[in-house]
């Protein structure tokens, strides 16, 4: 079965445009076939979006892990005035991200890292709707490595499905983080994390 994370050269390409308002704010995104909730954006996506942006409206240096076609990313961005990088291991959201990134016209940056590979610097928020799909090693991963990438008093906002392992995810992540749910809404659940 192809996942939304694969690397399929020969994937034929179906672009769509999908809309989004944030209070007086629009944006626009392109969007195609082989990447993750092409043709809207995701429910969890957009819980965390939203409650991210409800509790930060300053100007931060932020990290989207998993960007897809850069809607969290972006809308952060433009929203909160802050420079953005966003990291994907798919080829095509990578470039949808760029495109969009122009599209939108905020001040951002995307490039190819598998988890933190190629993340060399520290920011103050590190946000993901994490691939689930990637398995609960690859979500970890993400999550613990985290703790590396945060600078002091940095946060690690991320979402999660109850019946997608939220509760064992978390008590791994209990070790090294103050864990706050800060929305549900759905089944999903939003969780801040804060180095101990
Ligand atoms: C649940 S989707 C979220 C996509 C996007 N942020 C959104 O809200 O629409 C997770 C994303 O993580 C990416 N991904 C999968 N494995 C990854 C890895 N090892 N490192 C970085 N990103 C990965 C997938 O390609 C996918 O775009």
């Amino acid at each position: 079965m192809e996942h939304y994370f694969t690397n399929n050269e020969n994937l034929k390409s179906e672009i769509r445009k999908i809309s989004y308002s944030y209070e007086s704010t629009s944006f626009m995104f392109y969007s195609d076939l082989g990447v993750f909730s092409k043709d809207k954006i995701d429910y969890g996506s957009k819980v965390l979006l939203e409650s991210y942006l409800k509790n930060n409206n300053s100007s931060k240096r932020v990290l989207d892990i998993g960007c897809g076609y850069g809607i969290i990313g972006i809308v952060i961005s433009k929203v909160t005035n802050s420079f953005v990088s966003m990291i994907d291991v798919n080829k095509r959201a990578l470039h949808l991200t760029e495109r969009n990134i122009l599209e939108n016209k905020v001040n951002a940056e995307c490039f190819m890292s598998d988890a933190f590979s190629e993340v060399s610097e520290k920011y103050d928020i590190i946000i993901t709707n994490p691939p689930i799909r990637a398995g609960k090693e690859k979500v970890l991963e993400i999550l613990m490595g985290a703790k590396e990438h945060l600078s002091k008093n940095g946060e690690l906002w991320y979402v999660i499905r109850k019946d997608q392992g939220a509760k064992s995810i978390n008590k791994v992540l209990e070790s090294i983080y103050q864990i706050e749910v800060i929305e549900r809404s759905k089944g999903f659940y939003v969780f801040r994390a804060k180095t101990n």
